[in-house]
């Protein structure tokens, strides 16, 4: 019998998931934890039998959800650390493999690749798209050479040890021996390395210092409790259903169930940024009605401020950290937290109910899961801009047409949404290259509509490549041939 994926809160030990959870990878229900990881990036040169021979042998090495619970209970009950594994594939990768069509997994831009030109135009809702470009506005040709080619797929190993010594030497011993265990199969086409970077709070943190990774869909009893701790969920109810991010593995058995994942390098302009918040704060206290510095602008961009205090929640005693328990219902207008502002647009929570009446549950299924980390120079304070920092966006779905593309393209990069003359998403809005860009509109005063300011702010993220890849069940990958 198959599993029910519109259960939600669903304790990890449930009788009913252990066959399911045993082949379903780790990483997806609950985040692997670990500080660093290896992205290791490859494109078979073998022959299909022995590509498939590689990936049978390699299957018993990916940690699997249930694994993964295991160890965590054997990290806390001795401090043992141990290797995660991740293994996908991108659509070239199942043709590689030779795997035939009706195994491969369905999702049209995961047939069609990131790079691909006309990737799904017709199940889009804007009917403004320029063949000239990917739906996501991608300038391809500026991406590094590693995504600009073919990839086959990936491997995430993640660890965290004693020291950062420690874990360097075991990510690299183990990367030196997949490129031993590869030699003929396949060529890895780049390693990226990625860290969790943190605040003085240890909270994580992205290059552009705001703590990162607070919302997230939560599928597993034990989380949402940790959820409820922090804050509570009476505004704003964090509980996902498993088809939010699985789907049937086509290749698999009766209990085999995959995600897509969305693969995204994107480059941060830490100066760059910072030097134009504090133009914004200057320009906001000189036409707005408050006068107002860099970090509060940089709160309207992002919709938080750097240590996560939403910006659309203050009371009598100053700004409250309701942690995730909110949502806009006492901002209709967008007087608070601007519709613009980066975690509006990606989770209106209730703005497009009110907008266009559409039922909370559509709204609720575009949210995606995120399993991202930063790479490059770990500085925060730059000298010069473009420098080698980023995130390495992960996200994972069950669609990601549904999901991660309508998040970015419609939007994030849409000047129209939520309401007309919205702007794009200050922090990762994508124009058509060499399109102009409508100044977004932000309130002169918070919670006030009588002195708006308009303002152009975009451009302080890139995109340096990506890939839509499937991670499968683990019985699809011992059972290749
Ligand atoms: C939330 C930064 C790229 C989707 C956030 C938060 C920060 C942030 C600081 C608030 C903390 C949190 O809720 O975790 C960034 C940076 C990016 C980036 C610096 C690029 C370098 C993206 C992209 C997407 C995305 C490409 C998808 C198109 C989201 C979502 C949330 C979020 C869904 C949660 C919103 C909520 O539930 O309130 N991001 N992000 N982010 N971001 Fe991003």
């Amino acid at each position: 019998m198959s599993a029910n994926l519109n259960q939600t809160n669903i304790e990890i030990d449930d009788p009913n998931f252990q066959a399911l959870f045993a082949d379903l990878q780790g990483n997806i229900l609950k985040g692997h934890g670990r500080d660093d990881s290896r992205h290791i990036f490859f494109r078979f040169t073998g022959n299909s039998d022995e590509n498939c021979r590689w990936v049978e042998s390699f299957a018993g090495e990916v940690t699997s959800t249930l694994a993964q619970h295991q160890q965590i209970l054997s990290y806390k009950r001795d401090r043992h650390h141990q290797l995660f594994v991740n293994f996908m594939l991108s659509c070239s990768g199942y043709l590689a493999l030779d795997i035939p069509q009706k195994y491969w997994p369905q999702d049209k831009a995961f047939r069609s690749g990131m790079k691909d030109l006309q990737v799904c135009y017709d199940t889009l809702p804007r009917g403004d798209h320029s063949p000239k470009s990917n739906p996501l506005n991608d300038d391809v040709q500026q991406w590094e050479s590693a995504f600009r080619n073919r990839v086959d797929g990936m491997i995430l190993l993640a660890y965290g040890g004693d020291s950062a010594r420690e874990t360097r030497q075991i990510l690299d011993d183990k990367v030196s021996e997949l490129k031993k265990q590869l030699a003929g199969i396949a060529e890895i086409t780049l390693v990226q390395a990625g860290y969790v970077m943190r605040n003085e709070k240890e909270q994580v943190i992205e290059h552009f210092g705001f703590v990162d990774g607070v919302s997230n869909p939560k599928f597993l009893f034990s989380d949402l409790n940790e959820e409820f701790k922090n804050g509570g969920y009476s505004r704003n109810d964090p509980s996902a259903s498993l088809n939010t991010v699985l789907v049937k593995d086509p290749g698999g058995d009766n209990n085999s169930y995959g995600t897509y994942v969305t693969y995204r390098k994107l480059q941060q302009n830490i100066k760059g940024f910072w030097k134009k918040l504090d133009l914004l704060a200057n320009t906001l206290s000189e036409l707005g009605q408050q006068k107002v510095d860099a970090e509060y602008a940089g709160a309207l961009c992002v919709g938080r401020f750097k240590d996560g205090t939403p910006i659309s929640e203050q009371g009598n005693d100053g700004w409250s950290n309701l942690f995730n328990n909110f949502n806009y219902d006492d901002d209709v207008d967008g007087l608070r937290c601007p519709f613009h502002s980066h975690t509006r647009k990606t989770n209106p929570r209730g703005d497009t109910v009110r907008q266009f009446n559409s039922p909370p549950t559509i709204e609720q299924s575009r949210r995606i899961v995120r399993r991202g980390i930063s790479f490059g120079d770990k500085n925060l304070n730059p000298d010069s801009e473009w420098t080698d920092a980023g995130l390495l966006f992960i996200s994972l779905q069950a669609s990601i047409v549904d999901q991660f593309i309508f998040m970015q393209h419609t939007w994030c990069n849409n000047e129209g949404f939520v309401r007309e003359n919205t702007g794009i998403d200050p922090l990762v809005g994508q124009v058509l290259p060499g399109e102009n860009i409508q100044p977004q509109s932000w309130p002169g005063k918070w919670g006030n509509g009588a002195g708006k300011v308009d303002f152009e702010f975009s451009g302080f993220v890139r995109t340096l490549g990506g890939e839509y890849l499937f991670m499968p069940s683990i019985h699809f990958l011992r059972h290749l041939s």
